[in-house]
């Protein structure tokens, strides 16, 4: 697979043209954005990991018949995905009240949720992602209501998958957003970008310490050695890393999958 001019710059990552017109290269960098861009780092090691962790997920993901871009990883920094039109919409479900939800709405922190709540958001960094309801969706036809209808399904399917196998690993899953696109050969909806510490909130099951983008957010540090904990728990972390192990609780069970 010849790799080919970049077609998109985003804030984490990189899309390349290939020689084949429905696939492209993800190139997963190290830069780190919050608060729409307001704040910037670059964070060693980040891409790599948030590579090896997205691949971990979406292939268990398609493993449970949720079809994804994913084709395969190619190298420490790309995989080889499938042309999609992206749908301009951020799907946000949570489990636990924490971030926004909580400014906005003033649900206290740490809330357990009756059950999973979606939130929508327009992809639109010069409007702040704003939130968006079904109604806007449908009203501006960004998706019919059988399309809605399907993600949103799909969203519950993959936090209930997520959720236990998180689970599984000592590990809670707070929130997270996916997106999803058409592809171009047959518009077909699934799911695309990237599953990742960047894009979740996952709390140690028995300290509630962050293992996300929240110790970035937050100016918690030990930023990529949180990342590594949760590679190192989904067993795809060799342990020969030389990123020193920082000192989270043990996980309750660790399921360890060998990496290929
Ligand atoms: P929020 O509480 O800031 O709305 O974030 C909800 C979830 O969505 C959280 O897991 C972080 C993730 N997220 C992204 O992946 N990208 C974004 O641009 C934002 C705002 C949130």
């Amino acid at each position: 697979m010849k790799k080919g001019k970049k077609l998109y710059e985003g804030k984490a990552k990189i899309i390349f043209a290939t020689s084949d017109k429905n696939t492209v290269i993800q190139h997963f960098k190290d830069d780190a954005t919050a608060f729409n861009n307001q704040k910037k780092a670059n964070i060693d090691g980040k891409g790599i990991l948030n590579n090896r962790i997205s691949e971990h997920l979406l292939k268990s993901l398609s493993e449970i018949g949720i079809k994804n871009h994913l084709i395969k990883r190619l190298n420490m920094r790309e995989q080889l995905v499938e042309l999609v039109n992206i749908i301009p919409i951020e799907f946000v479900i949570r489990n636990i009240a924490t971030g926004s939800l909580t400014k906005r709405l003033g649900i206290e922190e740490g809330t357990i949720l009756d059950y999973p709540l979606i939130e929508y958001c327009l992809k639109d960094d010069k409007l702040g992602d704003p939130i968006i309801s079904r109604e806007h969706i449908l009203n501006f036809k960004w998706l019919n209501l059988i399309e809605l209808d399907l993600i949103n399904e799909q969203c519950l399917r993959i936090n209930d998958y997520l959720q236990g196998l998180f689970r599984g690993i000592g590990i809670k899953l707070v929130d997270f957003k996916v997106e999803f696109g058409k592809t171009k050969s047959n518009e077909t909806i699934i799911l695309a970008d990237e599953i990742s510490p960047d894009t979740c909130r996952l709390w140690d099951q028995e300290t509630d310490k962050k293992l996300d983008k929240d110790r970035f957010r937050k100016d918690l540090g030990n930023i990529v050695e949180a990342y590594q904990e949760v590679a190192r728990r989904l067993g795809i972390l060799h342990e020969q890393s030389n990123i020193r192990p920082i000192k989270f609780s043990k996980p309750t069970a660790v399921k360890i999958k060998k990496s290929k």
